[in-house]
């Protein structure tokens, strides 16, 4: 009878077991018929499966546009929907966009990459396409409205706004070579700002989109002594309609001709810690989570876009693990959809289920199984 219990319970553990490794369906999108004059990211629901991981992969990748050596590194993948309309009706047309992130202990890294036929007017960066990262800086920073401080024009400061600070990194890409590096510089480093006067890959901050301001600049202008601000970012792209590798000059623009099919990539990395003393930087932690958003502006039939009117992979924050070295992601490990895996662990669940139903019901009908005294062994 002692026997009989044991099994059951044993199969009964096995089954919970099973149901627990199996990784659950993620589903990130929005409501749907998101009402009118609703708060923006009101009607958000997330999957609490949604999130980026960045694993310590020390000496992997180079910060070159290129995402061959990224191979190897998992991709969180995410619908791309009007921020200012979540509405999976209103999808980038051309899928999904792939976020890969990894940390060597000092910098992390990240790597964008969505398809999209190659567009690019030179000088001109809404007519190219541009990614932005946002984190959470203050712990009253909402997604929503950049920060969601409700102070505005004069009144937004670093008083008024306290605890809504978010960190923005904006690449535009129409003075940019592919291939080369922008963002952090000794010239703006120098004059303690977070601007590229080079390639536009910028470093900002904001309490909400009407108080944004890059890292060193606030209401009143420059803040001079108070701020030791830098831009902390670097960051390359590329396009995979390109041939040349061995490096590209501005007189090679456009690179490519026109709506070439292919793929965009984004790539940059930052020290996980910086010198900011302002609320202007978001601070990462190795085996802590960050709140990350990402956004992407196309120039959609060739128009230009406007500052608001992005493309966001969530409607509110993303948490970012940034994992130590000796804990191990493999265990957690979920992708971005539902997918041959999550299938094949289903099948596995279910099989397990009948399993463990007939295991019970021959442990109760083999009533009779005689006790063994463990010493008589
Ligand atoms: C965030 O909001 C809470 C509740 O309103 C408040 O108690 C807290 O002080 C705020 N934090 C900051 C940093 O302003
Ligand atoms: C900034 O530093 C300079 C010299 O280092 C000093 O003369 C000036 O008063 C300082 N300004 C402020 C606002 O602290």
């Amino acid at each position: 009878m002692c026997r009989a219990l044991l099994l059951s319970r044993l199969a009964l553990s096995l089954l919970l077991l099973l149901l627990l490794v199996s990784p659950p369906i993620r589903i990130s999108e929005a409501h749907e018929g998101h009402d009118e004059g609703e708060e923006q990211g009101g009607g958000c629901e997330m999957s609490p499966d949604v999130r980026v991981v960045a694993e310590y992969r020390p000496g992997v990748v180079t910060v070159d546009g290129h995402g061959d050596e990224w191979a190897d590194i998992d991709a969180f993948e995410f619908a791309l929907l009007p921020a200012l309309d979540f509405d999976k009706d209103k999808a980038y047309a051309d899928g999904k966009i792939a976020m890969k992130a990894l940390h060597d202990g000092r910098n992390v890294y990240f790597l964008l990459q969505v398809d999209g036929q190659y567009m690019y007017t030179k000088g001109d960066s809404s007519s190219c396409p541009s990614v932005a990262l946002m984190f959470q800086i203050g712990e009253n920073a909402t997604y929503s409205n950049m920060g969601g401080c409700r102070k505005f024009g004069a009144e937004c400061s670093s008083l008024s706004c306290q605890g809504h600070e978010v960190d923005i990194m904006h690449f535009s890409i129409g003075n940019a070579v592919p291939g080369r590096l922008y963002g952090s510089n000794p010239i703006d480093n120098q004059e303690g700002t977070g601007a590229d006067r080079f390639g536009h890959l910028v470093d900002l901050y904001s309490w909400n989109p009407h108080c944004r301001y890059v890292d060193g600049k606030g209401p009143s202008g420059p803040l001079g002594n108070e701020s030791s601000a830098q831009n902390d970012w670097q960051g390359a792209w590329w396009h995979s309609a390109f041939t040349v590798h061995s490096g590209f000059v501005e007189n090679n623009s456009p690179y490519a001709s026109a709506g070439q099919k292919g793929t965009y990539y984004f790539e940059f990395s930052r020290p996980l810690r910086t010198r900011d003393r302002l609320q202007q930087d978001v601070q990462f932690t190795i085996g802590q989570v960050s709140k990350v958003a990402v956004a992407f502006w196309y120039p959609d039939g060739g128009k230009p876009w406007a500052k608001s009117a992005h493309y966001s992979a969530s409607c509110d924050w993303m948490p970012m693990n940034i994992i130590s070295a000796s804990s191990s992601y493999g265990a957690s490990r979920s992708r971005g959809a539902w997918d041959a895996a999550s299938a094949f662990s289903l099948i596995l669940s279910g099989v397990a289920l009948g399993l463990s139903v007939f295991v019970v019901y021959w442990v109760s009908k083999v009533k009779s199984v005689p006790f063994t005294p463990i010493d008589r062994l």
